[in-house]
């Protein structure tokens, strides 16, 4: 195998001592491919952000809820958030305890608040209707509510929820509604909790947000615990040595924060994070394979067989990711030049990487694609009938598992109801 372009997962170890070019023939391709010494060291991290000694951090399952990336999260002592009865049961499934599991539900049903409820899992509301609705469901009972600390961030507008454009979260103003509708129902709020959006890369809004979340828990004197929330941001240009998020100094802030708050509200305080990107996206590429090569219009294209059903956030957001090239024949070639990155579903938007300067590529060639951990496999789908990628896991001692297998034309058959009076004709 030829290391074309291999600079980061060569810096990290990533496939330890596995060839990638191997991995895609074993496995086929496209493959999401994780490392679990980095998933571990992502874990441990973030559990170090803060001396502050009430600290937990709940990873957030929506990035990544594979089943045996859950099991590894676990076992690392972290808890979980929940979007979704869905999460929760993975979560159950990969054995943290209900009391261990958040649920963060936003306009959800009866049914699916009821589950929660009945399994014994915290569940945050974040509107008035629905604290109603809690209320209703589960008289007496414990409840946390989202606000809106007034400040957002993120990469992209549409993974912004907090500050004056989102439908996530109650608003501060409202806090008087909130505990006659706690009154109403004999409700115990525990917990307040928010989520001012996804990937930061500096601190800032974070802090300010924390600030007004904490002005808005100065208002319930018995509190359990704080959620702050996620966004922790990682470099996706670290190709071009993108720094990473400054934690020491994100966490020495929160510290002076966090201890100076514990001091005026007189009772003991968990304070939790939620991040899942921080955890789960450098932890893994996705490998693909280049099927063709051409010029259309003196614009050259790569043809992949990573569609946006496997990797939907280059088109969803823009999305960067850098992309790595690897060899197995051996056609030499020192050349650069700018292509376009494509898949293979029928819509010209699916697009990978746009104009990007990259070595030559030739058919054959193994490209993998960096920090494909976050909202990767998870948001993956069956569009053009394709089949959703397999996972595999290279485990500390180098060997590799298997964590989810590719879709089979089976697959696309389940929950599919024949015409009954023409089924004589399959
Ligand atoms: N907590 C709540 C309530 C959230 O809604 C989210 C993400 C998180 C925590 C975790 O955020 P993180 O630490 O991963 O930034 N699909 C988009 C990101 C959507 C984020 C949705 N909520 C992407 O691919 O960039």
């Amino acid at each position: 195998m030829q290391k074309i372009a291999a600079k980061v997962t060569d810096q990290l170890g990533f496939f330890e001592t596995n060839d990638p070019t191997r991995l895609a023939e074993e496995y086929g391709t496209p493959l999401y491919v994780y490392n679990e010494r980095i998933l571990r060291q992502k874990c441990r991290e973030l559990k170090g952000l803060v001396k502050y000694p009430n600290f937990v951090v709940d990873y957030s399952a929506k990035a990544n809820s594979n089943l045996a990336f859950l099991q590894i999260v676990h076992s690392e002592g972290l808890e979980v958030d929940a979007m979704s009865p869905g999460e929760i049961y993975l979560e159950l499934m990969a054995g943290f305890a209900p009391r261990q599991i958040f649920y963060i539900c936003n306009n959800v049903s009866e049914e699916e608040m009821k589950y929660a409820i009945d399994k014994g899992v915290i569940t945050s509301v974040d509107s008035l209707s629905q604290l109603e609705q809690y209320g209703r469901l589960n008289p007496g009972g414990e409840v946390a509510v989202r606000f809106n600390p007034g400040v957002g961030a993120g990469h992209h507008e549409k993974v912004v929820t907090a500050g004056k454009k989102t439908k996530f979260a109650v608003d501060a103003e409202l806090v008087p509604q909130v505990k006659e509708i706690l009154a109403k129902y004999d409700l115990k709020l525990i917990g307040i909790n928010q989520h001012i959006g996804s990937l930061f890369m500096d601190g800032k809004a974070f802090t300010q947000s924390v600030a007004s979340l904490l002005e808005i828990a100065k208002q319930f004197p018995g509190l359990e615990f704080i959620d702050m929330g996620g966004g922790f941001g990682i470099p996706y240009h670290k190709q071009t040595d993108e720094p990473p998020l400054d934690l020491a100094d994100l966490g020495h802030h929160l510290d002076e924060t966090l201890a100076a708050f514990a001091k005026e509200y007189g009772r003991e305080v968990t304070f939790r994070i939620e991040p899942g990107r921080y955890i789960s996206a450098e932890c893994s590429v996705l490998l693909g394979t280049v099927h063709a090569v051409k010029e259309n219009h003196g614009k050259k294209f790569i043809g992949t067989d990573i569609g946006f059903n496997v990797l939907q956030r280059p088109i969803m957001y823009d999305s960067f990711h850098g992309i790595e090239v690897f060899r197995s024949s051996d056609k030499k070639s020192t050349k650069e030049e700018t292509v376009t990155v494509v898949g293979n579903i029928c819509e010209s938007g699916d697009i990978l990487a746009k104009d990007r300067v990259l070595p030559e590529i030739f058919e054959g060639d193994t490209l993998a694609v960096l920090d494909a951990g976050a909202y990767g496999q998870v948001m993956s789908s069956n569009y053009n009938s394709r089949l959703r990628p397999a996972e595999i896991l290279i485990r500390e001692n180098g060997s590799v598992q298997l964590i989810r297998s590719r879709d089979t034309l089976d697959d696309l058959m389940r929950h599919q109801i024949p015409l009954e009076d023409e089924s004589s004709n399959l």
